[in-house]
């Protein structure tokens, strides 16, 4: 089996920070989401991936490598514009090959047994294989109507009126028919090649499409929400290392773990909470669920729920809470928000 990571798009949910790279490599506690990615697929015994790249394809490849780095061999597809799902399986027919696949978007975060489900649609090979999980405003998703054998009846596109609140998660497992299938549709209202048309056309023609009910954590990253959502969960879960520099004026509460090189000066942090390598905190207010990137500079600031990218510089002003930032350019949480938990457990 052959996995295609989708890892181009607009990222126009994440503007101005997606301006200038790719949403796929903002990192959660301190680690780009497609990384995440890319050890899940690992973990499902694939080593031959292919990863669609849009106008920041030069950042993911510098990212990433060859991928020799993850125990995984990446072949990159270039996507000229951001055409939709089914767009980007089209464009990697060549990749595929006549072998099965699974399609993972590039800003999914999914903790939980996916090896699992891998090997069940090994064995069982319906056309397709869904992972589903329940979520309190499906009209934001993909969703799928069952059957009353558990298989696929249905799926549609973000619908004002969904047929169920189960969305699809963007962990896709496909044999060659969605690769037909593919070829067969036409670009939705909005404009794109939907995956959603292509599944629902394998079930128009007979195909069985499974779906599998998911009992791990699954976050679509793609929003301000999504990401510090994602980064709150994973933060909980990084057990605490202090491998810098904290001075005796500092106070440290709960899980906290400092990278080396990173220093600590009368400062309190609130786990839980990572400083990345080399960066450097004064007279601060950190935590809880901060994840400041390597290399950064926080002087006289209160910095809560938020994102700092690597070598990101803070200084005073009023408190940083629920952004996402590299220093220059920021996207904060709407305040109102509805924050929608969209974890599956
Ligand atoms: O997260 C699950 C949802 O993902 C599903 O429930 C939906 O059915 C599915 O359409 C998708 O919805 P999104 O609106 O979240 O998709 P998005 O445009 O964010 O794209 C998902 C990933 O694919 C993201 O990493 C960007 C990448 N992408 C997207 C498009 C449209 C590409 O590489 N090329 C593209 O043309």
């Amino acid at each position: 089996m052959k996995a295609l990571v989708l890892a181009g798009g607009s990222g126009s949910r994440l503007r101005p920070l997606t301006l200038s790279m790719p949403k796929q490599l903002i990192p959660v506690a301190n680690e780009p989401v497609l990384r995440h990615c890319l050890r899940n697929i690992r973990a499902m015994g694939i080593r031959q991936v292919g990863v669609v790249e849009g106008e920041h394809g030069d950042q993911i490849r510098a990212a990433l490598g060859d991928g020799a780095a993850l125990g995984l061999d990446l072949t990159y597809i270039r996507q000229d514009t951001p055409a939709g799902l089914a767009h980007c399986v089209r464009i990697a027919a060549g990749f595929l090959g006549n072998e099965d696949f699974v399609l993972y978007l590039g800003d999914n975060v999914v903790v939980g047994d996916l090896a699992g489900a891998a090997e069940e649609f090994r064995s069982s090979r319906p056309a397709a294989k869904l992972l589903l999980a329940k979520v309190a405003d499906p009209s934001q998703y993909g969703v799928a109507g069952l059957r009353a054998d558990g298989n696929v009846r249905a799926v549609v596109e973000k619908s004002p009126c969904p047929p169920s609140d189960l969305a699809i998660m963007g962990v896709y497992f496909f044999t060659p028919e969605i690769c037909a299938a593919v070829d067969r549709i036409s670009p939705s209202p909005r404009g794109e090649l939907e995956i959603t048309d292509a599944i629902q056309y394998l079930i128009d023609a007979g195909g069985t499409v499974s779906a599998q009910p998911f009992t791990g954590l699954w976050k679509d990253t793609g929003t301000v929400e999504g990401l510090l959502a994602c980064n709150r969960l994973l933060l909980d879960g990084l057990p605490p290392n202090i491998a810098g520099v904290v001075d005796a004026a500092s106070v440290v509460h709960g899980d906290v773990t400092v990278e080396s090189g990173a220093r600590v000066t009368r400062s309190v942090l609130r786990g839980p909470l990572v400083l990345g390598a080399g960066s450097v905190v004064e007279d601060s207010v950190l935590g809880p669920y901060v994840a400041l990137g390597p290399q950064c500079r926080v002087r006289k600031a209160v910095v809560r729920d938020s994102i700092l990218l690597g070598g990101s510089v803070v200084r005073g002003g009023p408190p940083v809470t629920g952004e996402i930032s590299n220093g220059r350019l920021r996207v904060t949480a709407p305040a109102t928000s509805s924050a929608e938990d969209r974890s599956a457990s």
